[in-house]
């Protein structure tokens, strides 16, 4: 089925009651800065631990654990690309993140999921380019998941969401 209900806020992804939160992270799932760091202190160091035993994760793909202290059931690890100018294969590594993604919701049982805005941060992929492949791709998915959320740490990312979802 496609994603029922569709949404975009501004807030922290580590306070949001969705069954599942994704983090962007890298490929040693061994906690960072931004959103990957947010999350570990939240989660709880339970949550590093969990990770070590998932052995890395390559760029594109998604694994998941418990959310432990989280409100979040689940957190489900993605790692984005770096943005290299766009012809190294980011778009399509940055589309697998949000199917992969869905993947492992579907997989755990999540019917509710919140995205970060994958890669826009330190990974540097320009908000308008990647917003755009987080609606596309969410929108184009077949899953259970029922309803995604798209958490924006700040208005002018929100306004771009809210835009793509109109
Ligand atoms: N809630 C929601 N969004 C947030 C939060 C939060 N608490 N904190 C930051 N963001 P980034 P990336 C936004 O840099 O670009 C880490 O060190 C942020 O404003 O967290 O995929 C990892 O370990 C931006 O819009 O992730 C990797 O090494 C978005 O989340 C690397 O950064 C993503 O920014 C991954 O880089």
């Amino acid at each position: 089925m496609p994603v029922q209900r569709l949404d975009a806020v501004s807030g922290d992804i580590t306070t949001q009651t969705l069954d599942a939160i994704v983090n962007a992270a890298n490929s040693s799932l061994l906690g960072g800065g931004g959103v990957d760091g947010a999350i570990h202190r939240a989660a709880g160091p339970e949550l590093l631990a969990a990770c070590r035993l998932l052995g890395g994760c390559d760029t594109g793909d998604a694994k998941t654990t418990p959310g432990f202290a989280l409100p979040a059931s689940w957190v489900i690890h993605t790692v984005g690309p770096v943005w290299r100018g766009g012809d190294h294969g980011e778009p399509e590594l940055l589309a697998s993140c949000y199917v992969r993604s869905l993947e492992e919701a579907d997989r755990v049982g999540a019917r509710s999921v919140a995205f970060p805005a994958i890669s826009t941060g330190v990974y540097g992929y320009p908000i308008e380019a990647a917003a755009e492949i987080a609606v596309v791709t969410v929108r184009g998915a077949s899953t259970d998941v029922e309803h995604v959320r798209f958490v924006c740490f700040n208005e002018p990312t929100t306004a771009v969401y809210a835009r793509l979802l109109a």
